[in-house]
């Protein structure tokens, strides 16, 4: 594959000054491989603390969502410039715990992407069906209407974003997809990327992915990372992902 694959942990609303210490001293001690990039996405309060503790490292970091408008009155949001003030290079975009919980819409998810590209973060712009709608062989048309508003961004746009797929069913509840069941929408949704002009475009699967089945899913052609949330909590458990 020419896409360098992508291992990202997103460690949710977990951590403390204290427990990220030690997790991000642990990471810092992983060897660098060029063959993958690592990189973290942390809660907004952590994010100088994490900004000082990987500086000069070969591990990024991000945050885990951004507000759509610039900036303004619009209180308890952060802005994409904020973020880069402190050397984010990824924003999460769309988690399915957004959408479900703070009611987020594939538009707002499209703003939000344009907002992290304006202010030069790369958008990991997250998709993924419910349980309920995989049963109904829903997949493939959800997956295209919460992708078709970032699609209309254009080849220039997505070729600086990140596309996580997550089936819902499979985050947090310890059941993967299989590999072969992620490797068919993986090709669906690069299919769709290049429809729009993307070839290079990296695309990470999610949903309860450990160091135990990481090398069965990175050796589909079309999945080119992780999105890790629980197993990224521990800095062993989240390098062995890495390194498969
Ligand atoms: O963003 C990460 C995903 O929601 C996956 O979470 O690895 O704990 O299943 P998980």
């Amino acid at each position: 594959k020419s896409r360098t694959r992508l291992v990202m942990g997103n460690w949710k609303m977990h951590g403390s000054l204290a427990a990220n210490a030690e997790l991000l001293t642990g990471l810092r001690l992983g060897q660098a491989d060029p063959a993958v990039e690592i990189a973290v996405c942390a809660p907004f309060p952590y994010m100088a603390q994490v900004s000082v503790a990987l500086a000069g490292s070969h591990i990024s970091w991000g945050a885990q969502d951004v507000s759509a408008h610039a900036q303004g009155a619009y209180t308890g949001e952060v802005s994409a410039a904020m973020l880069a003030d402190f050397g984010c290079r990824w924003v999460l975009v769309g988690h399915s715990e957004r959408r479900s919980m703070h009611g987020e819409s594939s538009q707002l998810v499209a703003e939000k992407a344009v907002a992290a590209l304006a202010g030069g973060l790369a958008p990991v712009v997250c998709v993924g069906e419910t349980l309920a709608e995989q049963e109904a062989g829903q997949t493939a048309q959800i997956i295209e209407q919460q992708l078709a508003p970032v699609l209309a961004l254009g080849a220039q746009a997505l070729a600086k974003i990140v596309v996580a797929y997550e089936p819902v069913w499979a985050i947090g509840t310890g059941r993967t997809a299989t590999p072969e069941q992620a490797q068919q929408v993986h090709a669906g949704i690069r299919a769709s990327l290049a429809h729009a002009g993307a070839q290079q475009t990296r695309i990470l699967y999610g949903g309860s992915v450990k160091a135990s089945n990481a090398a069965s899913l990175f050796a589909m052609g079309d999945i080119d990372g992780a999105l890790v949330g629980g197993a990224s909590l521990v800095a062993q458990e989240f390098l062995r992902i890495a390194a498969a």
